[in-house]
């Protein structure tokens, strides 16, 4: 094969190469990648992005094709002696200083001018969130509302959202791979970053994740965000600054509507549910009336990369059929360990700032940092044994006769295990709280 044919198969092999590599980069498929930005900051970063890998581009294809060029051209031969040999080459070496200093400065026009844009300070007006790291689950604060929530956030769109990121721990560094980002999140270190999701994204659910490994449960610390119009994150608002209540029954609140006074209602009783994934669990917490809340976004149009999957561990089991009280389960709630940890407004026996505040824990779509979803039979093992679900979680195993992984005992009576029983109910209590 002549020198020139083999160059030329190369080329095409490296073309063929660039287009997968494009294709599979740009596809919107991909819900998780970073290259098709929906926010300004998105696209501040995306730009840098594509200029660096640009220039980065043509300098790998001249030095690439130069280094090839000279591999060929002055490659050994038969019955060639030794090649002239010198050293030194004072307009070479001026020439190979100077051309990485032109694109030096290329590359750092580019970048310095995109570390001023994304470093700036949040335009005024901007939505505050407060954000807090934990091992291995995020707080969000809108002090502006007063709300708490936890693993989610809502968004309006149009509006520059200003994030305060602290950490109650480690390190740990939040992403939205769609939205912009990342930053680390710091002990001891208030760090900032604003972003405006585009209008075009209203009614939009976006993964979050923990990117700074924190843990044995960092790949368990995510978060979703959810791009929605004004009125409806009005709405969500309006619901969320509602103290706790289950079993009020009335009509849901439609979007940008105004919140219809709270009504009070018998304990919704719930009935026995069907049976999810391998049969592990078939407690069932539905609401017999509609409990009275803002705009939560609709479950069944949340898209399926948005939604768990994880496996429920093998080893552990529900008792099939049982039926969760909410007053029940709000008394059990109320004097077991859950109320040192968690926080309910409107049930004062539940103060704790350790774990999620749980005031509309039922309005959620999934529990634990997004591992699971938000559903009575994830619920029920994840009280009975959060340890064997999401491997060294603070949250302590509760149920009766379980084996704690990290405690390495078993849980007793004495020690406040709790019934399959007890447990039900105490989701028929949670999920209620919408
Ligand atoms: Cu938090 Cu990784």
């Amino acid at each position: 094969m002549k020198g020139s044919d083999r160059l030329r198969r190369l080329a095409s092999y490296a073309f063929i190469a660039a287009l997968v590599v494009a294709a599979v980069s740009c596809n919107e498929a991909h819900p998780n990648t970073t290259l098709v930005p929906h926010s300004d900051l998105g696209r501040e970063i995306d730009f840098l992005w594509d200029r660096l890998l640009l220039l980065g581009t043509i300098v790998f294809i001249l030095v690439e094709g130069v280094l090839v060029y000279v591999v060929f051209r002055y490659r050994r031969r038969e019955n060639q002696g030794t090649p002239p040999q010198t050293h030194g080459s004072t307009k070479l070496e001026i020439a190979w200083t100077l051309i990485p200093a032109v694109i030096l400065v290329f590359i750092a026009v580019p970048t310095v001018r995109t570390i001023f844009i994304t470093q700036a300070q949040a335009a005024p007006g901007s939505l505050s969130i407060e954000v807090t790291g934990h091992q291995w689950w995020w707080e969000f604060k809108y002090p502006e509302y007063g709300v708490t929530t936890a693993n989610e956030i809502y968004l309006p769109v149009g509006r520059t959202v200003n994030f305060r990121l602290r950490s109650a721990d480690v390190i740990h560094s939040f992403w939205t791979p769609q939205l912009g980002g990342k930053r680390d999140v710091v002990t001891n270190r208030t760090n900032y970053m604003w972003y405006t999701p585009d209008t075009s994204t209203s009614s939009n659910v976006w993964n979050g994740f923990c990117v700074e490994y924190c843990g044995a449960s960092h790949a368990n610390m995510r978060f979703r965000v959810f791009t929605v119009s004004q009125q409806q994150f009005d709405s969500w608002v309006a619901g969320q600054k509602l103290p706790a209540r289950f079993g009020a029954v009335g009509p849901v609140a439609p979007p940008g509507g105004p919140i219809p006074p709270p009504l009070e209602a018998p304990a919704v009783t719930t009935p026995p549910g069907a049976r999810l994934g391998a049969a592990q669990s078939s407690v069932a917490a539905v609401a017999t009336g509609t409990v009275q809340t803002g705009y939560i976004f609709p479950r069944d149009k949340i898209p399926d990369y948005a939604v768990p999957h994880t496996p429920i561990p093998p080893d552990l089991k529900f008792t099939a059929g049982l039926t969760g009280n909410a007053a029940r389960g709000k008394q059990v709630f109320s004097s077991s360990a859950c109320i040192g940890c968690h926080s309910i407004a409107g049930n004062p026996a539940a103060m704790g700032v350790t774990g999620p505040n749980l005031t509309h824990v039922g309005s959620r779509s999934t529990i634990a940092a997004g591992r699971f979803p938000n559903a009575a039979a994830y619920l029920a093992l994840w009280i009975k044994n959060a340890r064997k679900m999401k491997p060294e979680v603070i949250m302590p195993t509760l149920g009766l006769d379980e084996y704690d992984p990290v405690l390495k005992a078993k849980v007793t009576a004495a020690r406040g295990g709790l019934t399959d029983q007890q447990i039900a109910d105490i989701v028929a209590y949670l999920t209620a709280l919408k």
